[in-house]
């Protein structure tokens, strides 16, 4: 059985701790990278963790995590709201996807509102700040284990 999490995020997220830190906090995406490892080292799980400005390169980490891993975790930033093909892409991998965004996507603009991916994901967890990440992968943990059985 595999324990590897792909944990992906999109554009923009590499300034994490930088851009505008009163939405997305000070946490750097290094800062989460590594509470991600520390959070899946907890609970038995192979963190693969991933940041790209490009649409194809998520898409190419999705299609390469097919049959590979256990599961997705992807905040895809910007791209949630318009991405036919991040959602297409995610239709192709078999096991649990959860979705994460740091800020409250609901409280901001309407256009922030609609999620492709939430029409695929198995989870959404929104606004619990950077946090959201070790929550994502405790769910993975245990949907993967309830698979297992
Ligand atoms: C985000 C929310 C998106 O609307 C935004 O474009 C992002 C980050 C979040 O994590 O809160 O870049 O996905």
């Amino acid at each position: 059985m595999s324990r590897i999490v792909v944990v992906l995020n999109g554009p923009n997220l590499n300034l994490l701790g930088r851009r505008q830190p009163e939405i997305y906090g000070r946490e750097t995406l290094a800062d989460l990278e590594a509470d991600c490892r520390h959070v899946g080292e907890g609970l038995g799980l192979e963190i693969e963790f991933r940041q790209s400005n490009r649409e194809y390169e998520i898409i190419d980490w999705i299609h390469e995590a097919r049959g590979r891993a256990a599961g997705l975790v992807i905040n895809p930033a910007a791209l949630t709201h318009t991405s036919v093909a991040i959602l297409d892409a995610l239709h192709t991998f078999e096991g649990p996807i959860i979705e994460v965004h740091i800020s409250n996507v609901h409280k901001r603009e309407a256009f922030r509102h609609h999620s492709y991916v939430s029409t695929v994901a198995s989870g959404v967890i929104v606004g619990c700040g950077t946090q959201g990440y070790g929550l994502a992968l405790q769910r993975i943990a245990a949907l993967i284990w309830a698979a297992a059985r």
